[in-house]
């Protein structure tokens, strides 16, 4: 009976962890759109995968990870102009991850119609 139980609460503790795992914010991948819609927008995949890797590492210091898709990629700029001064980004991370970022709000915005 007890065993019995204990298997439930573990099972029950399993699912929390994966429904929690699922649910974390990550940084988008660069898919071949995000990819197009920074070269349309004059940035390269060196550049964008720099600003991913700027994003996935200064960007959830104080917060949890931001959803790019939560703001419009008209809205992104300030933000990103406030949040690179928290951060203390250097003038080149700031530049690869307003590419990145508004690489990845334009397909958002694509993709929501
Ligand atoms: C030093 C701490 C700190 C770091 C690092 C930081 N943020 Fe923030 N962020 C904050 C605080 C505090 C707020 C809420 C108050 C505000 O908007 O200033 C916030 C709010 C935000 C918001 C919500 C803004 C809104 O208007 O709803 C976004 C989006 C965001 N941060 C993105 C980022 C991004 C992108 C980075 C990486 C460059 C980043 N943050 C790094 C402290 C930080």
């Amino acid at each position: 009976m007890r065993r019995g139980a204990c298997a439930v609460a573990a099972l029950a503790l399993l699912a929390g962890c994966l429904a929690c795992a699922s649910t974390a914010v990550r940084a988008p991948e660069i898919s071949a759109e995000v990819a197009a819609a920074g070269l349309a927008r004059g940035s390269d995949r060196a550049t964008l995968e720099s600003g991913r890797e700027v994003f996935r590492s200064s960007c959830a210091r104080c917060h949890a990870l931001p959803r790019i898709g939560d703001h419009s990629a008209e809205e992104w700029p300030a933000i990103v102009d406030d949040m690179s001064r928290k951060s203390r980004l250097l003038e080149s991370d700031t530049a690869a991850l307003a590419a990145f970022i508004q690489a990845c709000a334009a397909v958002d915005r694509a993709t929501e119609g």
